[in-house]
């Protein structure tokens, strides 16, 4: 947690010099994309190249946390030349470098952390520890009509599925989280049951296109009296649908995955609703891996139409793991006065967002 984190200078993110022209250079490493990205405040655009690593993983199911270690090990300095090429200019006349300290998986956050906190060594530049779910939350803000805080945000990926209230950026109130799976995470292994390839979320949704959701599954903590949500229920009942009918018929297969799209989607639009109409929020803020799935897109593009609140989600490229949102995110503490405290080699696999609170629920 942060609090524990002793090489991490910690002030609250009041603005220094508003209009101060910065280049931020972020390295983000967390799980299977490698990536790095330059975030530009004067043109307020990233500049990024992603390698993934899904192929690699494919054959195993799911990612294996040494293999991905290994490859960012292998691909980093590479894509770190390409990046270079792409903005036209020396990397080492950036102001920063944001890396991802967490959460993630602790070999692979370890590469990234020693790439960067090197290059700032070697580059005498402040190093700046950034929350890949903070980088997640302000991705939104990279859009051309950012949103302005307060909003609710709804933080929707492989390990997590979280509602936030944002007073202002820095300060995150949990408001509610999933008591067991993360959504990503359920639809992932929806997919696997369903036959489909590693990484199943995206796979899922394109055949629930195809689908009609005439199942009725369960949608567990929808009515509870608090923003938690539960998966684990739903998954399992997917499952001994999918049991039931033992069969390869495609018709069958897409309208489950309609079906668990369906009841998934509708425990985030409730609960995500409930949290803005209980706190009066004017906005509602979507990210995370999930945010790009093209059914909440559209059911929350409709539950707001009548103009009682503004839904935004990140440009579609910047929804699932990029640097681009982590250099975005390390900006916004370089220009508060953050830095770390030391280029001491440590990061931090658990590191929940609310730590980075100063309020308490
Ligand atoms: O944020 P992310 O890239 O990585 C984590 O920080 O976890 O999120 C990845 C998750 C995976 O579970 C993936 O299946 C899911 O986001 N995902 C989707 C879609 N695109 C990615 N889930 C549903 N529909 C999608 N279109
Ligand atoms: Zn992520």
């Amino acid at each position: 947690m942060l609090r524990d984190a002793p090489w991490i200078i910690f002030l609250p993110l009041t603005l220094v010099d508003d209009t101060s022209i910065m280049r931020v250079l972020a390295i983000e490493t967390s799980c299977d994309e490698t990536a790095v990205a330059v975030y530009d405040s004067d043109t307020h655009q990233v500049t990024d190249v992603i390698h993934s690593q899904v192929k690699a993983h494919a054959i195993y199911g799911g990612v294996v946390p040494e293999l991905a270690a290994r490859d960012h090990f292998a691909k980093l300095l590479g894509l770190l030349c390409t990046l270079s090429e792409k903005v036209g200019y020396d990397l080492k006349t950036v102001d920063g470098i944001a890396y991802t300290a967490g959460p993630g998986l602790a070999g692979a956050l370890m590469v990234g952390t020693a790439f960067a906190k090197s290059l700032a060594y070697a580059w005498d530049k402040p190093a700046l520890a950034v929350n890949h779910m903070e980088g997640h939350l302000l991705a939104p803000m990279l859009l051309d009509v950012p949103p302005a805080a307060p909003f609710i945000a709804l933080l929707v990926s492989g390990g997590h599925t979280q509602l936030f209230q944002v007073d202002r950026i820095g300060e995150y109130r949990l408001l509610g989280e999933s008591i067991d799976d993360a959504v990503g995470e359920a639809f992932d292994k929806t997919a696997k049951l369903l036959g489909l390839d590693y990484p199943g979320g995206p796979a899922l949704a394109a055949l629930a296109d195809k689908g009609m959701p005439i199942y009725p599954l369960p949608t567990p903590m929808k009515h509870a009296k608090n923003y938690n949500f539960s998966f684990s229920g739903l998954k399992t009942a997917a499952r001994k649908l999918i049991e039931s009918h033992n069969a390869q018929d495609k018709e069958i297969h897409a309208n489950i995955a309609a079906s668990f799209q369906k009841a998934a989607i509708e425990t985030l639009l409730y609960k995500s609703l409930k949290a803005v109409h209980d706190t009066g929020a004017a906005s509602l803020v979507v990210a995370g891996g999930v945010s790009a799935n093209q059914y909440l897109r559209s059911e929350l593009a409709r539950a707001s139409e009548d103009g009682r609140f503004k839904v935004y989600f990140p440009p579609m490229h910047l929804c699932t793991d990029n640097a681009g949102m982590i250099a975005y995110a390390g900006y916004t503490r370089l220009k508060s006065g953050q830095k770390d405290a030391s280029l001491a080699i440590q990061n931090t696999p658990r590191w929940p967002l609310s730590s980075l609170q100063t309020n308490t629920c």
